[in-house]
């Protein structure tokens, strides 16, 4: 499937905002994006299209048709990107979509933009064919979803009025595998945390004071390293408590999937995997917790030597969550591990981030059936069901304050590098992906008739 020019053109442009949510610096950059979104809407005659103003990013908010005898299907995406560093190791630019066999590169390509633009083009097309549109449809497109969505649930709070609709579509999750299309029915949720130790009111000398003065990144390692045993167990207490061991038939589920240990190696580069051997694979990914440190900060590693004994490390980290565990109750259980062992001789601050609960879709839920006709009907291929190990913030805001279930269709492949350096997203997949979105909000009113 040759790319569209016009889609293509559409994808480039908003591709080229770089829409960072993470660092004030790119402000602007968000207001631009959600600018460009609303004039994409309003070029190909979305029936109303407003930006919505939040604490943090602006919201772009959008619906076409309101008939009460149609089902409504609210379209959730999110335009802000990761920051692209480390922009050394990108082979184009990131904020220049660059098209090399059949991938389009960019930070942003598949984590969300290309994906969320196959429903925003999908539309655009029932609107431009002139057909009346057997759904209504209401579309979010948020800017604040890698900084942990902070301003949209107090905005779905709010505006339940403008939000009433049959069921999600979300394609923000990766497609199981190449050549197998999937729906995604369950999320880890996530906490994260940042900590500072301090040691002394002063760096000093190593010759000096060691032996005698204390070392915070040696606290601080020794800190972190309690975490988790070497066998990959996490050690806070409490933290397995609302973990549930899967179901039989569950595990057989998993069995049916298709892994390969030597596949998955090679992928990351890697020489062998690592945790709880005795699970499956899929188990430790989607129904299990895991916990990973992102960086630690402190002291000297520049080029050349200094004998320092540094007064202060940080580091951050984050424990991803699965169905029952609930971020609050983990994040004082993290807060009362870290106080506890904490050496006596330091200082700790703790600092949570971000949280996403963990989520579950069941496998009948409203518009599963529908997602799978219409994957098959493009990918030509029977969709497998899936879990995922990352997190969605909103997934469950929409459960619990909507009643509403997302449905989860992945278009980008496992290995499009989202959240590392040359992201892309493949141009087959892309329209595929408007192709997909086409099926599905043509056919999902007769889902809803039976
Ligand atoms: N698209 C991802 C979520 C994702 C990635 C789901 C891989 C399944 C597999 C999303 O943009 C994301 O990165 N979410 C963050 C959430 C956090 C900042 C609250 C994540 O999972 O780290
Ligand atoms: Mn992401």
């Amino acid at each position: 499937m040759s790319p569209n020019k016009n889609h293509l053109n559409a994808l480039i442009e908003c591709l080229e905002i770089p829409s960072i949510s993470s660092s004030p610096k790119h402000k602007l950059e968000l207001e631009h994006c959600a600018k460009w979104l609303q004039s994409f809407c309003k070029e190909h005659q979305f029936e109303k299209c407003e930006i919505i103003k939040t604490n943090g990013h602006p919201i772009v908010y959008f619906k076409h048709g309101q008939n009460p005898n149609k089902p409504t299907v609210l379209i959730y995406g999110h335009y802000d990107v990761q920051p692209e560093d480390p922009v050394d190791l990108w082979n184009s630019p990131p904020f220049s979509p660059t098209i090399k066999n059949n991938f389009i590169y960019a930070r942003g390509a598949s984590d969300n933009k290309g994906q969320f633009m196959c429903h925003l083009l999908a539309i655009a097309e029932l609107i431009k064919s002139n057909a009346e549109l057997p759904v209504n449809i209401i579309g979010l497109i948020e800017g604040e979803e890698e900084i942990g969505s902070p301003n949209l649930a107090p905005f779905i709070k709010e505006h339940q009025d403008k939000l009433n609709a049959d069921l999600v579509l979300i394609s923000d999750t990766p497609m199981f595998a190449k050549e197998q299309p999937s729906i995604c029915t369950s999320l880890r949720g996530l906490v994260y945390v940042k900590f500072t130790i301090k040691s002394a009111e002063t760096d000093a000398h190593s010759g000096q004071h060691g032996g005698l003065a204390p070392n915070a990144i040696i606290d601080c390692a020794q800190l972190l390293s309690k975490l988790k045993n070497e066998a990959g167990i996490i050690q806070i207490p409490g933290l397995y408590d609302d973990v549930e061991s899967l179901s039989n038939d569950k595990k057989n589920t998993l069995n049916e999937l298709p892994y390969s240990k030597e596949n998955y190696c090679k992928t990351l580069g890697l020489k062998s995997t690592y945790g709880e051997e005795t699970n499956h694979p899929y188990e430790r990914l989607w129904y299990r917790p895991s916990l990973d440190i992102h960086g630690i900060e402190g002291g000297f590693n520049g080029e050349g030597s200094k004998t320092v004994i540094p007064k202060e490390c940080s580091a951050a980290f984050s424990i991803r969550l699965v169905a029952n565990q609930k971020s609050e109750h983990v994040k004082e259980q993290v807060t009362q591990f870290l106080l506890d062992n904490c050496p006596a001789h330091c200082e700790i601050t703790i600092n949570h981030h971000h949280s996403a609960e963990p989520v579950s879709i069941s496998e009948n839920a409203f518009g599963i059936a529908t997602a799978k006709k219409a994957l098959n009907t493009v990918f030509k291929k029977a969709p497998v069901l899936h879990g995922e190990g990352g997190s969605i913030p909103v997934v469950e805001t929409f459960q619990k304050e909507l009643g509403l279930n997302s449905i989860l269709v992945g278009l980008n492949f496992q290995d499009d590098n989202i959240h590392a350096p040359n992201e892309r997203f493949c141009l087959t997949q892309f329209e595929k992906g408007v192709e997909f979105s086409k099926e599905f909000l043509l056919n999902i009113e007769k889902e809803s008739n039976v």
